[in-house]
């Protein structure tokens, strides 16, 4: 066997999704080399349907860094939501209540303007990779990795970063001895759609009823993306397009709101849970985004707080390369847990605020109501969410 050909580099990252292709583009923008390797395909990852609401935060990193200003022409700025609930709509202006916006611009197009700065930049991406390893992240860290064409290689470089997804291979790495797993279960999942029809609304609504909860969401002119909570065994083949519209229709329509109907081009069930590894760092292995944690999508968060630990890691690995100073990357994973617990509590808060349990009886379910009113009733309660949801200032 020809051995392993040797590359060199300062920071090798494993996934090429939007965590990884950030920090990478970060990283050469402050003269620091990575090479990213990554299992699947170019293709592969841009067909994938993801979540798609991007906090402002998100957004200005994208302009400010120089990878695209796409997001801001063909993105959609959303300045609030839609709560529904007992049949009527309440508006939650994230504008007046905390001077911020929200942008719906899909994660897929997140990746295709990374993916296209990094190419046009010279950086190093290879896709398509098998058989990656990682070795000795106590010590110098090295990946080994076949690329597409069956080239075996060798990549040795002073840090590793973990952002290949909620499937990680580095995540186990974190030896048990001194890790801890956090889960949370739901005991319900999404059916999610894509249809082609109209919008319905002029932003997302976010829909509790006695049926089940509803997302309306949407991707452009005419396709939309739409959601219902439905049981995580649920098999869409038994699901046909009359069946699922009038899922929808009992759980968001009425008072005079009708949804836009047409036929349904994509069907999928989406289980979900809660998931948190600590610590975000071990030796010279550090983990970002689904890596280390995975959040139920309701509060839309997935993706935000990947793109946050990557700005928390890229200061640190900064100031250890160009002022010589360790100290932020050394607190890397308590800054980053930091956010990753608020995003936690506010993405558990809103799916059991909006979801409805199996088992709810007469008290569970006015109670809900009880608890949905307090949040539409008062300027507090709306102002929680909407400094959650447009994304907490950043106290670092
Ligand atoms: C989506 O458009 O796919 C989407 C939007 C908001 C969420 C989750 C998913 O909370």
């Amino acid at each position: 066997m020809a051995a392993r050909k040797i590359l060199s580099t300062q920071v090798a990252i494993l996934g090429a999704g939007p965590a990884g292709l950030m920090l990478s583009h970060l990283l050469a923008r402050a003269g620091v080399e990575s090479i990213v390797i990554e299992v699947r395909t170019h293709q592969d990852i841009a067909g994938t349907v993801r979540a798609g609401i991007l906090e402002h935060g998100t957004v200005n990193l994208l302009v400010d860094s120089g990878v695209s200003d796409r997001v801001l022409l063909e993105g959609d700025r959303h300045d609030g939501i839609e709560l529904r609930f007992h049949g009527e709509s309440h508006r939650v202006d994230f504008k007046d209540l905390v001077g911020e916006s929200v942008w719906l611009y899909p994660q897929t197009d997140v990746f295709l303007d990374l993916a296209a700065r990094r190419a046009a930049d010279g950086g190093d991406v290879r896709y398509g990779v098998t058989d990656t390893s990682v070795h000795d992240v106590e010590g110098s860290p090295k990946v080994w990795f076949t690329d597409s064409e069956g080239g075996e290689f060798e990549i040795r470089a002073d840090f590793v970063v973990g952002a290949d997804g909620s499937r990680s291979s580095c995540r186990p790495l974190v030896p048990e001895a001194q890790r801890t797993w956090y889960f949370h279960e739901y005991p319900f999942a999404w059916f999610g759609i894509l249809a082609e029809a109209p919008r319905s609304s002029d932003e997302l609504i976010y829909a509790n009823s006695a049926n089940g909860f509803a997302l309306i969401s949407q991707r452009t002119e005419t396709v939309q993306r739409m959601y219902f909570q439905c049981d995580p065994r649920e098999d869409v083949a038994g699901w046909d397009d009359d069946r699922i519209w009038a899922e929808f229709r009992g759980r968001v329509n009425g008072n005079g709101f009708e949804l836009k109907e047409g036929p349904i081009i994509s069907k999928m069930v989406l289980p979900f849970r809660s998931f948190v590894s600590t610590p975000m760092r071990h030796g010279n292995l550090f983990l970002v985004g689904d890596a280390a944690h995975t959040v139920p999508p309701t509060g839309a968060k997935g993706l935000n707080l990947a793109i946050h630990d990557v700005q928390v890691l890229f200061e640190g690995l900064d100031s250890h390369y160009n002022a010589r100073s360790h100290h932020l990357l050394e607190t890397y994973s308590d800054r980053a847990l930091d956010r990753v617990w608020k995003a936690q509590q506010f993405s558990y808060w809103m799916t059991t605020l909006l979801h409805t349990p199996a088992d709810a009886n007469d008290f569970s379910r006015a109670r809900q109501l009880g608890e949905l009113n307090s949040v539409v009733s008062s300027r507090h309660g709306m102002a929680y969410l909407a400094e959650a949801y447009t994304g907490w200032p950043d106290p670092h």
